[in-house]
């Protein structure tokens, strides 16, 4: 663990969330962040999350192994709610290791996160497909084995966790009895299923992949109480983004772990009393990958011009996003869930240039009213027509602006109107993907 002093017993904690769809650039706010942070935790989701971070000329692609491991004595803590694909993990370790990144004891797993075997990927793929003819389509999932790997943690005797993979015993004990179900599951939905679901082939690669992964497995709920008694401080990474939460965002077009900061607590083992401050990272305009309702979404060239801007193709699977105008009645929504306390909007950049922008302050639902409250039922959310404020545009600076009261005056007025519509201030606006390109409020 980091032994940087920290200057007081009582240490502040932060929480970085996303308040849309994902990819609203939560990498890069981690990296900003973490160097004033011991420890940077993730608290949920999977290989489904893909947070990118650029230093100088490197670009990362992170997808279990927290933004933190990037940044020079800060611990990074892979928390009990994160579903583990170890061999991805150990992948992502390789590959971090191959560009000259240090990752040894600074890199923690807990020992009850769930792990993401084989037979879940299969069955994300096979499920999507046999639901891809149904209202709004497949969920879209990432078919990382998200979903499965979660629903075997709440079924309980379909479950592996990651400390399991020490232990010959067990693991064969509870493999035996799985495979032979998820065979039979996935025969029946039409899956060939081949010799990597075989007992022994898969106990030796699960036990190999254990081996491997032991010198970073840990009591993670004892290291962070320890940590935070220590008076260390800790960044909590949300993966994935609140719309998308499995209880709060457009269900059933949402994945399947809480990437709200509801999540925290359960995911980490340390109670949400201990974070003082979740700044909430927003998009100048919306994005969603997969299925489900996009009230805002645009399907014209403005919509086009935003994904090659904003280079809005997948971090994990490189599918082009949907792209549409900012839609506040949504962040207002989850800002409130997550207790968002400041905003840090970011691909501020890539509306530059355009005449007007759009900021969707409404719904209007089929009866012909207007609602300003987000709905939580997502065929709900398929029926409504957004309602826009329109403002004029700005062009995109000749010299970087270098604070906010440099930026154009339309600009301003655009971030203005976020504030005031959402409630809450915004303490970071970033304009490139640079760690340096971003405009960062006097406190
Ligand atoms: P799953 O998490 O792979 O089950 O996918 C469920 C839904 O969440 C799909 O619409 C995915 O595209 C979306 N999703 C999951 N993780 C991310 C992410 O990190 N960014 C954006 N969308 C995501």
């Amino acid at each position: 663990m980091s032994t940087r002093p920290s200057d007081s017993a009582r240490a502040s904690h932060t929480a970085v969330v996303g308040l849309q769809w994902g990819d609203e650039g939560k990498g890069k706010l981690v990296d900003l962040l973490a160097p004033d942070h011991d420890l940077t935790v993730r608290y949920n989701g999977g290989a489904n999350a893909g947070h990118t971070v650029v230093v100088g000329d490197e670009r990362y692609a992170l997808h279990l192994i927290p933004s933190g491991i990037l940044v020079p004595d800060c611990t990074c803590v892979v928390g009990n709610g994160v579903v583990v694909d170890p061999w991805k993990l150990l992948e992502e370790i390789e590959g971090l290791r191959g560009r000259g990144v240090e990752v040894s004891e600074n890199l923690r797993i807990s020992t009850r996160a769930h792990v993401v075997m084989p037979y879940h990927k299969l069955l994300d793929n096979a499920l999507e497909e046999a639901i891809s003819g149904q209202r709004g389509g497949a969920i879209g999932t990432t078919r990382r084995g998200i979903g499965p790997a979660y629903a075997d943690k709440v079924q309980r005797s379909t479950a592996i966790r990651v400390g399991d993979l020490r232990h010959r015993d067990r693991l064969e004990r509870r493999l035996e009895t799985i495979l032979s179900l998820r065979t039979r599951q996935l025969r029946s939905l039409g899956v060939e299923v081949g010799d990597e679901l075989s007992l022994p082939r898969l106990l030796e690669e699960s036990l190999a992949a254990g081996d491997a992964l032991a010198p970073h497995m840990a009591d993670t709920t004892w290291l962070l109480h320890d940590a935070i008694d220590a008076g260390k401080s800790i960044l909590f990474e949300g993966a994935n983004a609140c719309l998308l939460d499995v209880d709060h965002g457009t269900y059933p077009f949402v994945t399947s772990s809480n990437c709200s900061t509801l999540g925290i607590p359960a995911g980490t083992g340390v109670p949400l009393g201990h974070v003082d401050r979740v700044l909430g990272i927003m998009k100048a305009y919306s994005t969603r990958v997969g299925g489900g309702p996009f009230p805002s979404e645009l399907h014209d060239e403005i919509g086009d011009r935003i994904r090659e801007r904003g280079r809005e193709y997948g971090t994990t699977t490189g599918r082009p996003r949907r792209c549409g105008w900012l839609d506040l009645v949504a962040a207002k929504y989850t800002a409130m869930v997550c207790g968002v306390t400041g905003i840090a909007c970011t691909l501020f950049d890539v509306l530059g240039g355009l005449e007007e922008v759009s900021l969707c302050v409404g719904y209007r639902l089929p009866d012909g009213s207007v609602t300003d409250r987000f709905l939580p039922d997502a065929e709900d959310l398929m029926d409504v027509e957004p309602v826009y404020e329109t403002m004029s545009g700005w062009h995109d600076p000749v010299d970087p602006p270098t604070d906010r009261a440099s930026l154009p005056d339309a600009a301003r007025r655009y971030l203005d109107r976020i504030e005031s519509f959402v409630g809450v201030p915004i303490e970071i606006v970033s304009i490139g993907p640079e760690r340096s390109e971003v405009l960062v409020a006097a406190s």
